[in-house]
This record gives C-alpha cells, sequence and structure tokens, in this order.
C-alpha cells in the first residue's frame, strides 16, 4: 500500500483564517478507499457528517457510492450533487420532513421499530407511485462498548446510548412476531470511534453471536465509520478479508460509511497569531489566533482529551517557549486546554498550521461573536508550482443571513 504523502502546503501563500484541503492527499485517501472497495466487493459511502465541501463531490464521486447523510438538508445535498444512491439515518425523523426525505434517499435506516412502523407504510406507498425502491434498514445496538478515549460523548454503544435497537429489545419485538423483520433489507451498526482493523475483528463475533441468525434473510449489513482505513498503520488486506468472510458467511452486501476517514489528515486550518499576551506569573505565553476554538474547532473545547496537533510544535516539555493558544472571541474559554512548546519565539503575524483540521471542523463552524468564517481553499499542483484555489470566501452577508 502506497504510504501518505507528505503536505506540500506553503502557509505563506494563503491568506487565513482558512481551511486548507491538499488534493493530492484527499485523492490518496481515495484511492485507499476504491482499494478496499474494489478488492473486497464492498460499497462505500461519504458520511457527510464530518465533511461536506460539495463543490470537491464531482471528484469524490469517482471514488465511492454515494453518500451517508443525517438530515433532509444532507440527504438534498447528496443527492444533488453525489448521486442517486444516499443512505440515510437519523436517531428520529419528523413527519412533515419524511416525504422529502423518500424523495432524497435510496435507502432509509430507522433508529428503533417504533420508526420503522410509524413509516413502513408511507415508504411502501411512494416506492410503489414512483416506482424508486426504497430499500429499509434497521440500527442494532450490539452494546460492544469499544470506549473512546476521549469521552462518551463518541461512544455509541454508551450504558446509556439512545442509538440502535439492543439485542434484548430485537428478541422481544421478533418474539411476539416471527416476521417483524419483513419489509426490512439491511441491518446497520455504527459502534467505532478511530478505531482500527484489529478492533473490527474483535467484535464481529460479538455481533454475529447476538444478530448473527437474522443476516441470512437480509440483503445488505452496515458497518457504519469510525475506522481509520486511511491510516498509514492501518491492514487495508484484513479489513478486505474480514468483509468477504462476512459476505461468504451470510451472503449479504457489505457497506460502510466513513467519514473522518475520507479527510483523515488531508487538509489544515490555517491561523495567523495577532498578538501575544504575557502575564505576570503565568509560565507561558499567550498568542491570540484570527481563528476560535470555540467557533472553528468546537470538539477539542468540548472534549479536550482530543489530541489537536501544531505543525511544528512539541508538547508543553519539548522546547523552551511555552504557548497555550487562545482564540478571537470574548469567552474567557475559548482557549486550548494543551500547552505547546516551540524551537523558536513565535511572534505577531506568524502562521500557526493546525494538522488534520478538517475533518468535524469544517462541518461544525459558527460565526459566534461574528467571527470571520474561514475561506476554503484547495492546495493544487498546477504545472510545477502548487497554487491555492479558493472555493469559497465568506463574508457579512453570509453572517448576516444566520441571524434573521
Ligand atoms: C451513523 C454514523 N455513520 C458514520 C459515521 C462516521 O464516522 P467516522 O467519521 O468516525 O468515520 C458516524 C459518525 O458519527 C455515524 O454516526
Amino acid at each position: 500500500m502506497k504510504k501518505r504523502p507528505s503536505s506540500t502546503l506553503d502557509s505563506s501563500k494563503v491568506q487565513t483564517p482558512v481551511f486548507v484541503i491538499e488534493d493530492e492527499l484527499l485523492k490518496h485517501n481515495l484511492e485507499r478507499l476504491k482499494y478496499v472497495k474494489d478488492r473486497s466487493g464492498c460499497k462505500i459511502f461519504l458520511a457527510m457528517k464530518a465533511w461536506a465541501t460539495w463543490p470537491l463531490f464531482k471528484m469524490v464521486k469517482k471514488y465511492l457510492n454515494g453518500s451517508e447523510v443525517s438530515s433532509l438538508n444532507e440527504a438534498r445535498l447528496g443527492f444533488e450533487k453525489f448521486g442517486p444512491e444516499v443512505h440515510i439515518y437519523s436517531p428520529a425523523y419528523k413527519s412533515t420532513e419524511f416525504d422529502e426525505i423518500l424523495k432524497n434517499c435510496s435507502h432509509i435506516i430507522f433508529n428503533s421499530f417504533g420508526q420503522w412502523w410509524q413509516f413502513r407504510h408511507q415508504v411502501e406507498k411512494f416506492s410503489k407511485k414512483h416506482r424508486k425502491n426504497i430499500e429499509c434498514g434497521l440500527r442494532i445496538n450490539p452494546e460492544v462498548n469499544m470506549g473512546a478515549d476521549a469521552g462518551d460523548m463518541y461512544n455509541p454503544c454508551a450504558p446509556d446510548s439512545r442509538l440502535g435497537v439492543r439485542f434484548g429489545e430485537f428478541e422481544k419485538v421478533l418474539k411476539n412476531d416471527q416476521k417483524a423483520l419483513e419489509g426490512l433489507s439491511g441491518i446497520h451498526f455504527h459502534i467505532f470511534f478511530e478505531k482500527d482493523e484489529q478492533d473490527l475483528e474483535k467484535v464481529l463475533p460479538q455481533i454475529e453471536k447476538k444478530f448473527g441468525k437474522y443476516f441470512k434473510q437480509l440483503k445488505w449489513v452496515n458497518f457504519g465509520g469510525g475506522q481509520k482505513i486511511t491510516d498509514d498503520n492501518y491492514d487495508v488486506e484484513k479489513l478486505i478479508s474480514l468483509i468477504k468472510n462476512f459476505k461468504k458467511r451470510y451472503g449479504v452486501q457489505v457497506h460502510l460509511e466513513p467519514g473522518a476517514a475520507v479527510v483523515w489528515q488531508t487538509g489544515i486550518l490555517v491561523a495567523s497569531v495577532l498578538d501575544i499576551v504575557e502575564r505576570d506569573g503565568v509560565a507561558y505565553k499567550i498568542p491570540i489566533l484570527d481563528i476560535s476554538f470555540e467557533a472553528h474547532l468546537m470538539d477539542f473545547v468540548l472534549s479536550p482529551d482530543l489530541e489537536l496537533r501544531i505543525r511544528g510544535a512539541g508538547g508543553e516539555k519539548k522546547y523552551k517557549n511555552i504557548y497555550q493558544f487562545g482564540g478571537c472571541t470574548c469567552l474567557a474559554g475559548d482557549k486550548l486546554s494543551q500547552l505547546y512548546s516551540f524551537p523558536k519565539e513565535l511572534k505577531v503575524g506568524d502562521k500557526i498550521v493546525i494538522e488534520d483540521g478538517i475533518q468535524y471542523s469544517l462541518v461544525k463552524v459558527t460565526m459566534f461573536n461574528g467571527v470571520q468564517h474561514p475561506d476554503i481553499v484547495l492546495w493544487k499542483k498546477a504545472g510545477k508550482e502548487y497554487i491555492p484555489k479558493l472555493i469559497r470566501r465568506f463574508g457579512y452577508e453570509d453572517f448576516k443571513k444566520r441571524m434573521g
């Protein structure tokens, strides 16, 4: 397997704040995913919740089968820009939106039998009328608690999780009605957060022990996302063999819906140092950036255990110049809790490159405090040079439209 190429970004060529997606790195990830898809015979859908820069979908859809969406808005975007295979999962659907969901989706995954029973008739009526075969599935919660280093926020099998039907509930329904799975084409589970093929290998038998007896009557089983497939250390050959064997055992199609893995280490968020605050009695300096951690990197404020890497920086103890980065909003907590150190002293105007800054950050940006939404740029080869190609710049009108 080809190793990830190095970043070629020259941060002096971009205006901050900016999300930069590196074309070559994105294609590297997509080729790796396509390799898994082609070799294993599974289908792969982009989980748009992790990244939805649709102007690039024209290229992305050459590698993947379709999109996996979480809402009507994402479904419309997936249908419009990615193509007709749109798989939706939401913890609950709203009856006022369901007709539009039917128009835009090819597969609908329900979180409970209750929702399936509520909408089943509507799906069947729509499919018949429009001669569009919409396939439905049920999300299960196999209660294989993988844990997540960053806490239960990212753990779908946490003890009090609302996600998916548990085995006990599943069996109870089937005991009352042996035909309860009729009309359903698939089963879906999403249980991982930044896990690898060894975790998948470990939990598949546990899931099969509970639910395996039902798989043979289905068309597909969706393994969800949360696998670091595009990480250099991930053994894709193992994944391919796990999928192939699963398909053989049950005669089903396997679906994967990676989000983070599609854009894993393909982009960065670049900021500039606006000021450096020094405090008596505080052992580090506080550079204030033209980004906001609260508005642009919310996950890292909510879950301080998530690791945020900054190019050229070490941990608190590595170099002698120690910093705590602060954002440009008025919120006291708009800062990173970890400390970073640099070999050289930082100064006003320096560019700070936040690694792996695309996944889940770009989609979650807010304009809290009216802060500037970072540009979106594609870093691309043009002849012998690399150039930034502006995809979108946001302005006052974008802020105003959200406020009224
Ligand atoms: C149902 C579902 N599918 C897929 C994903 C994508 O996961 P990841 O981005 O970790 O690959 C998620 C993430 O929350 C999810 O909830």
